[in-house]
């Protein structure tokens, strides 16, 4: 053990976030959410797997723009990390000025946008062709950004054009700049890695990407990138428009809590197992690697 323990400065869900001067140590737990709810359970090398996706994502697209990652290596980070909780599953990254903007793109109608299009043919703001059928391929991705809600607050949907005020807000004379290169970085990530996960047997259906400035004002990718806690997976195999799909990771647990009502939050251990067989699959599918 090292002498000096660190607590995060962040503790989410699913991440713990430590301060490490002008740099960020991300960490990804091997906790695992369901309907919003942590689960009992932890879910073994889910960490390791969602850190090692990210850092596969950040080397396929760094030729479109710059990231934060540094290292995934605890060797290049303080000793407190050199345990073995933190091997694998921690991210060391360039500290960035967050921009104010979740960076949403959806290349299928599914889940919140399909209700809206069943209402009024719209996905926020967006007209989308007649006949949609749910899960369907949209003709092309569409970027639909979003404000960060306060905790316990829920995201809120904006148009385009008011990510422009938003962004003007914070940083005035470069709402208009900021807000184009986001839509453009997004749309160009998702379709160079939605083409390329697709060849690997895994429809990225939708994604969230988070972006900051570096010192020089430069926009950096940071955050996760692609995983399947920011992002809807599905199987390619068995793939079929007209009703809602299995989602990649979350499946098994999913259907065996509403199958068990009385669950507690607890999956017994073959879910537990099948769904640590599930990561590691969506992972060695997409890398062509084994953890
Ligand atoms: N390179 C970075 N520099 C500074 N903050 C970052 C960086 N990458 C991601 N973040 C921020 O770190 C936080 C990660 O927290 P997270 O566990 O995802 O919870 P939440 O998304 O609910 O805030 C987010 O606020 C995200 O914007
Ligand atoms: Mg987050």
């Amino acid at each position: 053990m090292s002498e000096t323990t660190l607590k995060p400065i962040k503790e989410g869900k699913v991440r713990e976030i430590y301060d490490n001067g002008d740099s960020l140590i991300m960490v990804a737990t091997d906790r695992i959410s369901c309907f919003d709810v942590i689960l009992k359970n932890t879910i073994r090398k889910k960490g390791t797997v969602l850190t090692q996706m990210s850092r596969f994502w950040f080397d396929l697209t760094s030729d479109i723009l710059p990231n934060h990652m540094i290292s995934t290596d605890v060797n290049d980070m303080p000793e407190f990390f050199h345990q073995e909780r933190f091997d694998g599953n921690s991210m060391m990254c360039r500290k960035l000025n967050m921009l104010p903007v979740e960076c949403i793109v959806r290349g299928y109608i599914t889940g919140s946008g399909w209700a809206s299009y069943q209402k009024d043919g719209t996905v926020c703001g967006i007209r989308l062709p007649e006949g949609l059928k749910e899960s369907d391929k949209l003709p092309e991705p569409i970027y639909t950004p979003s404000t960060k809600a306060e905790i316990g607050d829920h995201d809120e949907n904006i148009s385009y054009e008011q990510s422009i005020e938003h962004l003007e807000k914070c940083f005035p004379g470069k709402g208009e700049e900021y807000a184009s290169k986001l839509r453009d970085y997004t749309i160009a990530l998702y379709k160079k890695c939605a083409d390329y996960a697709l060849e690997k047997g895994i429809i990225i259906a939708d994604t969230k990407f988070e972006f900051g400035l570096d010192e020089n004002g430069n926009i950096v990718l940071g955050d996760e990138m692609l995983t399947p806690d920011s992002s809807r997976f599905w199987p390619a195999d068995g793939y079929e428009p007209g009703h809602s799909q299995p989602s990649f990771d979350k499946q098994f647990a999913r259907d065996w809590l509403k199958a068990n009502p009385d669950n507690d939050w607890t999956l017994p251990d073959e879910i537990v197992e099948k769904t640590i067989e599930k990561y590691l699959q969506a992972y060695e599918m997409l890398t062509g690697k084994k953890l």
